[in-house]
């Protein structure tokens, strides 16, 4: 029989933790015949929370659910860990400037960085969703220097899934019929969704829509501000298809994809600086993944991916500021 799998989850007894959790246990993160052991991590206020929900776990009977450790000690949580997926953030709040929503993440990310580095297993992989996303990943990363950099990404793949689900409806496809979508940048309003690469049949995607307008005033805004929408229509921000991203994230990290979208630090592949946290277009196989390379980028492509990486520039250089990192 196989080792259990040690998955980390943070912010366990949030929302997203709460989709999240389930979908873990019942195989969908790692494949079908993987036993798991999860770890919820949560500050102390919000333990009992997170016991509510390991015990509903358990009344589930998951077959592959091997163990269920709670904990506010992030040494505990990340002991071992094979899988460390980061949810949990400080939301910025009412009158909260830029700076004190990055100190306050890097109050998190930095502990949590430092744990990882030491106690996790010598194959971690780190996701983190906890937003600013790709900046609380480049903090993490940064306070975990005996982990290879490359473990540390973060979450565009609901950005990805949401241009998909957006182009399938505007073309009358399926999102099955629908290749090679990338979403490039940072996970926030600037991010560039790029229909030029994406395929239909034997089209780009651009081509296929033939509609540079809806493009550009319909498509990428929708996509980039689709959390908004969310919030303004369910009372509450996006909980199921985040947690869905995130399983669809390490899914095909693990098990192998031929494209799909990760915010990865940069080699300084298309220009984007090194070491920056930026959403590209990936290829992953055997528990690792490479930037798909080679991609003609257009004008006008380049300009909306540069306003991304300047957006995460800015933030990098912030939290140097603030000695985050
Ligand atoms: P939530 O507020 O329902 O849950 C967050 C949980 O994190 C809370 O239970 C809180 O107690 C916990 N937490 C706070 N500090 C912690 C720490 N130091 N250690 C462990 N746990 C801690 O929030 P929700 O809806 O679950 O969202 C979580 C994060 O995911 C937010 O930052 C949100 O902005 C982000 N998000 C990112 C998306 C993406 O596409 N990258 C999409 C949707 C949400």
């Amino acid at each position: 029989t196989r080792t259990p799998v040690n998955v980390t989850v943070t912010g366990a007894a949030g929302q997203i933790g709460y989709a999240l959790l389930f979908r873990i246990a019942s195989g969908h993160l790692l494949g079908p015949d993987v036993p798991v052991n999860l770890r919820l991590l949560e500050i102390t206020p919000a333990l009992k929370a997170a016991e509510g929900t390991a015990m509903e776990l358990d009344d589930c009977a998951f077959p592959l659910l091997k163990g269920i450790t709670i904990t506010d000690d992030a040494k505990t949580a990340f002991d071992g860990v094979n899988v460390a997926l980061l949810v949990g953030a400080r939301p910025r709040t009412k009158g909260m400037e830029r700076g004190d929503l990055l100190e306050a993440n890097g109050g998190i990310f930095k502990p949590q960085g430092e744990a990882i580095n030491a106690g996790a297993a010598d194959d971690v992989k780190v996701l983190v969703v906890g937003n600013p996303a790709n900046t609380n990943a480049l903090i993490a990363q940064q306070h975990a220097p005996d982990v290879p950099r490359e473990r540390f990404t973060a979450m565009t793949r609901l950005d990805h899934n949401r241009a998909l689900s957006q182009l399938a409806k505007k073309l009358g496809v399926a999102v099955t019929d629908i290749q090679n979508m990338t979403i490039w940048g940072n996970h926030s309003a600037t991010q560039y969704p790029d229909l030029f690469h994406a395929k239909v049949g034997d089209k780009t995607a651009a081509e296929a829509v033939n509609d540079q307008a809806w493009l550009e005033n319909d498509f990428i805004p929708t996509v980039a501000k689709r959390g908004a929408a969310i919030i303004e229509a369910r009372g509450a921000s996006s909980a199921a298809s985040a947690a869905n991203a995130a399983i669809d994230h390490v899914y095909d990290w693990v098990n192998g994809t031929e494209w799909t979208s990760m915010a990865i630090p940069s080699d300084g592949s298309y220009g984007v600086p090194e070491g920056i946290i930026s959403s590209f277009p990936v290829r992953t196989s055997g528990g690792s993944y490479e930037i798909i390379q080679g991609l003609e980028i257009d004008e006008f492509s380049r300009a909306r991916i540069d306003a991304s990486v300047a957006e995460l520039v800015e933030e990098r250089d912030a939290v140097k500021g603030l000695g985050l990192i």
